[in-house]
């Protein structure tokens, strides 16, 4: 898999993952590493283990709450089994989470696919609020030509009917759309969709969902274009 062939000759359109792959959810928690204290990088992971979980859990259950629900209940979660953190910066670290640090880049990478005629999107479990607040603030809201939410399907990925959304939003074939994620678990369920599917593996993690492997892996947005 060369990075250079990551995006087929017929794709149309290139649409990331959020979180994770745009924005860096360990971010908010870097922000205000102080106040959380020593444990803040196991605070970090459990808080987004519990947000994913719940989103599975609920989409199995036949349930749907909004994205932002999730992630104000993860937090508790991490707040309940890390009773040393001071949770007088609860408020802080939610007003963070809506105004993620994009990864460096980002943006660069995003002109460069349109200004080569490439329509750009996010595909998101985040709620379409969510997800304005943290475009606006990043500053991607002009290089971006959809922002999708999984809202608009009411249930999470991996459910068919969210990768779904790009193809009705865009009016495109499913070869035509390369999705970017740096979630494994979301590239497997994109794969199994039918997507193009390109791998951000920056941490260089090991591979796994054997039968649904992305087509490309790229250690960074950059080796897109
Ligand atoms: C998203 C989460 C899964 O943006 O990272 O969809």
């Amino acid at each position: 898999m060369s990075s250079s062939a990551a995006l087929p000759a017929q794709a149309k359109a290139v649409v990331f993952d959020a979180y994770g792959t745009l924005f860096d959810v360990h971010s908010a928690v870097a922000r205000h590493m102080g106040a959380v204290g020593p444990e803040a990088a196991r605070f970090s992971e459990v808080w987004r283990t519990k947000q994913l979980e719940y989103s599975w859990v609920l989409s199995l259950a036949g349930r749907y709450e909004p994205f932002w629900s999730l992630t104000e209940q993860a937090l508790d979660y991490a707040f309940a089994r890390f009773p040393d953190v001071d949770r007088s910066v609860r408020p802080l670290l939610l007003e963070a989470y809506r105004t993620l640090d994009a990864y460096p880049e980002v943006l660069g990478t995003l002109n460069a696919l349109r200004s080569r005629g490439l329509k750009t999107g996010i595909l998101s479990n985040g709620d379409p609020g969510m997800l304005t607040a943290a475009v606006e603030s990043a500053g991607l809201a002009g290089s971006l030509d959809a922002v999708l939410s999984v809202d608009a399907a009411g249930i999470f990925k991996t459910s068919p009917r969210t990768y779904k959304l790009a193809l009705t939003s865009l009016s495109l074939e499913a070869d035509e759309i390369a999705f970017v994620s740096s979630n494994r678990w979301d590239i497997a369920g994109a794969t199994a969709f039918g997507l193009h599917t390109i791998w951000v593996n920056r941490l260089g993690l090991p591979d796994e969902y054997a039968e649904l492997a992305p087509q490309a892996v790229v250690t960074s947005l950059d080796r897109l274009v």
